[in-house]
């Protein structure tokens, strides 16, 4: 008989393209080992308030091609304080939850590694547009949020061109520069502005004036919210806002600002994400069944695998240089180098990305 019978989903966080499939994924897959599944609506704000639904084959119909989350998506501070997690503890207990699937970023993953180690076994599927969890190399959303930047991109380029315009798109991903880079080399940017590479302003500026020389009319430059200054009253302000009063000062040329935001979030999600999607969902039911917990799963040179959830939240910390004493005493050697590799793979891939864009310009 399975140790597990009913098993828990929620999706947290800031929502993405493909949260549907995942979920979709684990209540088939779970059908079929024989074990229940439960949805908790509202992340771990339903787990604290007992707010469920029961999930069956059918109740997933219909979803794989649908952004957003059916199980509904909300950020609970109440459940980082020890208090809020025995509640929730409590509540898995009360209402026989074995184990938790927890769909969602970093902060998701957090919260699923003290379930973990409160001893309610939580695996962590990905689910963010923005592409920011170091160790896995996909996340489930980031493909269709690139398609979204993408078609809004080529639709700029038409008026741009026809005004002779340029147009400063800022776009989401946090502290992650990941949407802007590929979307912007997609769409032929003339720059793209992300807070793992330095941007040098003066040269870009020298590049406008240049194209303008050779008559290129239309220029897209795509930043990323991320990239930001602090003003006097310590109020962040947007780079790209900054950039466009520039541009338009030094180079003559009219200049318009667009936000992006949350549009980039919705959306039907692509083949790929319902893709990932669907192996990340199955993969975490399998391991949950095979007794793991604590893991969150990634994709690994093309590969559906997993990782310890606190190696990934290191690898993040190691990647944005933010370490804190102690961090990595935990790992063995092989484990830290496998670290750093992973480190510099995704700064290598990022570096060259980020080069093209500007050997691409004319
Ligand atoms: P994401 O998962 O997309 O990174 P958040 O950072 O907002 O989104 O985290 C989602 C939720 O996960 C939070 O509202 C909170 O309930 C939980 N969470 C975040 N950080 C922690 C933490 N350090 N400990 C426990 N739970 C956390
Ligand atoms: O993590 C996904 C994300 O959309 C980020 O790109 C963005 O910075 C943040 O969430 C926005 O959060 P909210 O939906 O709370 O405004």
């Amino acid at each position: 008989m399975n140790k597990f019978r009913r098993i828990g989903i929620l999706t947290s966080g800031g929502d993405a393209p493909g949260m549907n499939a995942v979920i979709r994924a684990i209540v088939r897959k779970a059908d079929k080992m024989g074990v229940e599944t439960v949805g908790i609506i509202g992340g771990y704000k339903g787990l604290l308030n007992q707010n469920f639904m029961s999930l069956t084959p059918q109740a997933v119909s219909n979803i794989i091609n649908k952004g957003g989350t059916m199980l509904y998506s909300d950020r609970c501070p109440e459940f980082k304080t020890e208090e809020g997690m025995q509640k929730a503890i409590e509540n898995c207990r009360l209402n026989n939850i074995d184990a938790i699937i927890a769909i969602g970023g970093d902060g998701t993953f957090r919260g699923a590694t003290d379930l973990s180690i409160r001893g309610i076994p939580t695996i962590g599927v990905t689910g963010t547009i923005d592409n920011d969890i170091t160790a896995t190399e996909y996340t489930v959303g980031f493909n269709t949020a690139l398609d979204t930047v993408v078609e809004i991109l080529d639709k700029l380029r038409d008026t741009c061109e026809s005004h002779a315009r340029c147009n400063i798109v800022e776009v989401m991903g946090r502290d992650c520069g990941q949407i802007a880079l590929l979307s912007g080399l997609a769409a032929g940017a003339l720059a793209v502005v992300i807070p793992e590479m330095p941007f040098d302003e003066a040269a870009t500026i020298a590049r406008i004036r240049s194209a303008k020389i050779k008559c290129k009319r239309g220029m897209l430059i795509v930043v990323s919210e991320g990239v930001y200054v602090t003003n006097e009253k310590n109020e962040r302000v947007c780079y790209g806002e900054l950039l466009k009063e520039k541009i338009q000062s030094e180079t003559g040329i009219e200049t318009k600002f667009v936000r992006l935001a949350h549009i980039v979030r919705g959306g039907i999600p692509t083949v790929r994400d319902r893709k990932v999607a669907t192996q990340m969902g199955a993969k975490a039911i399998d391991l949950i069944m095979e007794g793991k917990s604590n893991l969150v799963v990634v994709e690994e040179d093309g590969q559906i695998t997993s990782k310890e959830i606190v190696f990934a939240l290191t690898t993040d910390r190691m990647y944005k240089n933010m370490l804190q004493p102690g961090d990595l005493d935990q790992f063995s050697e092989e484990e830290i180098e496998e670290m750093k590799a992973i480190c510099e793979k995704r700064r290598a891939e990022i570096k060259e990305l980020y080069e093209m864009v500007g050997d691409m310009t004319i």
